[in-house]
């Protein structure tokens, strides 16, 4: 790809990205009062960056609810790794740019889980996302059964190099989401230590890359919440979070945007 066509903006990343992932919640009346009670929380500036979500039936929604507004962006939670076409159900990058996506999640581990997804397919969607200016914020983590076998850093090495051996230069204009799989949605926190420890090796790994690592966040995801936010988030590889179900509760969702600020 050229430069042009991975560019999704060249905005340079100093501040930290908060990212709220729906996954499968929501309807139209508690989409719109969740958006209302974050962006009255917010205020004027977040003093980070800021994005929501939603399913994808939701996102003209969302869209509407954040107005031109540009303190929260839009994210959807996938994209196809198809252009466009004979592909029901698919949603493709041109259509998400339609309604102003900002992100869009790839591979996270319940669709590696659910959808049988690849690290090829990952690593196409990224080149899909890319080529449409979204940027993909994409998710890598291991299991505890890997975890335990001492093949963590082995999983996410291989996760990430995927999409580098894909992307090549672009690779720069990506975000990645370390989430290990056992602290997702279970209460059970990686360590800002444990965490730290992962993301130098992805940071690592992309300095092997490109001259630009610095500029790409490497977000933290899994149970974080607003209690134990601050400590992962002041970790010097941590660039932020993806958020599950915390952010689906307007007060705690703006406690982790208040400790990344
Ligand atoms: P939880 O915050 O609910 O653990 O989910 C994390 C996640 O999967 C975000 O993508």
């Amino acid at each position: 790809m050229s430069e042009k066509s991975c560019s999704t903006g060249g905005k340079r990343n100093e501040e930290k990205l908060i990212a709220g992932n729906w996954k499968m919640n929501g309807s139209l009346a508690a989409n719109e009062a969740l958006v209302r009670a974050l962006l009255d929380g917010l205020g004027g500036d977040a003093g980070c960056d800021v994005a929501v979500c939603p399913p994808s039936i939701y996102l003209a929604q969302v869209r509407a609810l954040l107005g031109a507004s540009e303190r929260i962006a839009l994210g959807a939670q996938d994209v196809s790794q198809h252009e466009n076409g004979a592909y029901t159900g698919d949603v493709s990058a041109a259509m998400l740019r339609d309604f102003g996506v900002r992100y869009a999640i790839v591979g996270h581990s319940e669709r590696r889980q659910h959808q049988a997804e690849s690290d090829t397919h990952v690593a196409i969607k990224v080149q899909r996302a890319l080529a449409a200016g979204i940027t993909p914020i994409v998710c890598v983590g291991e299991t505890l059964a890997q975890r335990e076998a001492g093949e963590t850093e082995v999983i996410v090495k291989r996760q990430l190099a995927a999409v580098i051996h894909l992307n090549g230069h672009c690779i720069s204009e990506i975000v990645v989401a370390y989430e290990p799989v056992w602290a997702i949605g279970t209460g059970r926190t990686a360590t800002p230590e444990q965490a730290q420890a992962v993301h130098a090796l992805l940071r690592a790994q992309l300095r092997a890359a490109t001259d630009r690592a610095d500029r790409v966040r490497i977000l933290y995801g899994g149970s974080m919440n607003a209690a134990n936010a601050a400590s992962l988030l002041a970790q010097p590889d941590i660039d932020g979070g993806l958020i599950g179900g915390a952010s689906l509760k307007a007060p705690d969702f703006l406690s982790i945007i208040a400790a990344a600020s």
